[in-house]
C-alpha cells in the first residue's frame, strides 16, 4: 500500500459508456463531496462515453460530455508494472491503492470495469466481477431466489434473440397485463407494461434494443420497499426497509427528477420488515456479495416478492441508499472508509 503524505491514493470513476452515465456523474459529485479527505487523495477519473479513461484535477460535475473532453486532456488506462499497480498516463503509471467504481448498471455495475481493474491489480471497493455480472441479471438473479425459496413475480426469461412471437406466447403463459424490461439495464430504461399483445409488440422490441428481455406479470397497487447492505468481511450491516412513494410504475423521471419521495422506515409491520431482512441476507450471501447493495421487493396484496439487488446503487445527494444507510447509523465518510478499508485488504 503507497501512503504519500499518509493518505491513500483512491480512484474515483465515473460516467461511463453506460445508459446511467448522467446518474454516475450525479453520483461522483456527491461522493466527491463526503469522502474523508484527510485520509484520502482523490484522483477523479471520467469515462467518457466512448469508454476512455481521463483524468481530471477537478470536482465531477455534472457538465457535458464534450466539456470534460476539451477539459479532461489527460487519458488513462488502468496498468500493472510489477509492483505498481495504478494509471498509466502515457509516461508514467500513478499509483492506486483503490478503486471506487461508481458506475451504475451496464457498462459498471455488470463486473466489466471491476474486470479491467481486476487485471490491472487495482483494489476496488463493491462487488467483484463475477457478483457483479450475475447481479446485473434480473434472469439470474429472480432463478436465484427461486432456488433459495424467496418469491418472485411470475415471469419468463428469454433467451438471446427471442422473437416477438416467442415474447408473445410467454405473456400468454403469464397472462395479461405484463410487465416488459431488459434483463441487464437499470434506472427503469426500455422498460413498461403491456396491456395486450398489439401493447406487447412496441414494448417488447423497445426492451430488446438492450438485449435479452425479461417478462413478469404486471403487478398492480404494489408498494417498493428497498433495503440497504454492507457486506465487509467477516459482518455485513443491514439497514431499516425503505419505501419509494412513486405511485405506479417508478420510471427515470420519477427516479431523477426530485419529486419522487422517499421514507425510511417504511411504514409497514414488523412481520414484513422482519421478512425482508431475512431475504435481504440470503440473497446476498448466495450471490457472495461484497459491499455495497441495495435489495428492493414488491408488497401487493400481502404479497412480498423480490425484484431485484443493485450492487452498485445510486450514491446522488437525493438516493436512497446513503439515506438508508445514515438510518442505519452509517454516515457517507464513514461508509467510504469502511469500504476501501475492505477493499484494500481484501
Ligand atoms: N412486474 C412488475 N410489475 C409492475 N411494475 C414493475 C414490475 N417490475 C418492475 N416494475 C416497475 O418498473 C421499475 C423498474 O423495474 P426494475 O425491475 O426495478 O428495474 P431497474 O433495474 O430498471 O430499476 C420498478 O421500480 C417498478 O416501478
Ligand atoms: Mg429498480
Amino acid at each position: 500500500m503507497n501512503l504519500t503524505n499518509g493518505k491513500r491514493k483512491i480512484a474515483l470513476l465515473y460516467g461511463g459508456r453506460g445508459c446511467e452515465h448522467s446518474v454516475s456523474i450525479a453520483s461522483a459529485e456527491y461522493v466527491w463531496s463526503v469522502i474523508d479527505r484527510r485520509k484520502y487523495e482523490l484522483l477523479c477519473v471520467f469515462i467518457d462515453k466512448a469508454g476512455a479513461w481521463w483524468l481530471s484535477d477537478g470536482v465531477p460535475s455534472p457538465s457535458g460530455h464534450d466539456t470534460y473532453r476539451a477539459s479532461h486532456k489527460r487519458e488513462v488506462f488502468p496498468c500493472r508494472a510489477g509492483e505498481l499497480c495504478g494509471l498509466f498516463d502515457g509516461e508514467k503509471i500513478l499509483p492506486v491503492d483503490c478503486a471506487i467504481p461508481l458506475l451504475h448498471g451496464d457498462y459498471g455495475e455488470d463486473g466489466r470495469i471491476q474486470g479491467a481493474l481486476d487485471s490491472a491489480g487495482i483494489p476496488f471497493t463493491g462487488a467483484d466481477v463475477i457478483t457483479g455480472a450475475v447481479c446485473i441479471d434480473k434472469g439470474f438473479t429472480r432463478a436465484l431466489a427461486e432456488q433459495i425459496g424467496i418469491p418472485t413475480a411470475r415471469g419468463v426469461s428469454l433467451p438471446r434473440a427471442a422473437s416477438l412471437e416467442d415474447a408473445a406466447r410467454a405473456a400468454r403463459q403469464i397472462g395479461f397485463p405484463v410487465f416488459v424490461k431488459p434483463r441487464r439495464l437499470g434506472s427503469s430504461v426500455g422498460a413498461g407494461a403491456a396491456r395486450d399483445e398489439a401493447e406487447l409488440t412496441s414494448v417488447f422490441r423497445r426492451a430488446a434494443l438492450y438485449g435479452e428481455v425479461l417478462i413478469e406479470e404486471f403487478i398492480d397497487g404494489k408498494r417498493e420497499l428497498e433495503i440497504g447492505a454492507l457486506f465487509l468481511r467477516g459482518r455485513h450491516i443491514l439497514s431499516p426497509v425503505g419505501e419509494v412513494l412513486c405511485n405506479g410504475f417508478y420510471d427515470f423521471d420519477k427516479k431523477y427528477g426530485g419529486s419522487t419521495q422517499t421514507v425510511c422506515p417504511a411504514d409497514i409491520s414488523g412481520g414484513v420488515a422482519e421478512k425482508i431482512r431475512e431475504y435481504a441476507v440470503r440473497l446476498c450471501e448466495a450471490a457472495s456479495l461484497c459491499g455495497t447493495a441495495r435489495i428492493d421487493f414488491f408488497l401487493s396484496d400481502g404479497r412480498l416478492l423480490f425484484n431485484e439487488i443493485n450492487t452498485l446503487p445510486g450514491f446522488t445527494k437525493d438516493s436512497l441508499y446513503p439515506a438508508l444507510m445514515r438510518a442505519a447509523g452509517i454516515d457517507e465518510g464513514e461508509l467510504f472508509n469502511l469500504l476501501v478499508e475492505d477493499a484494500a485488504n481484501r
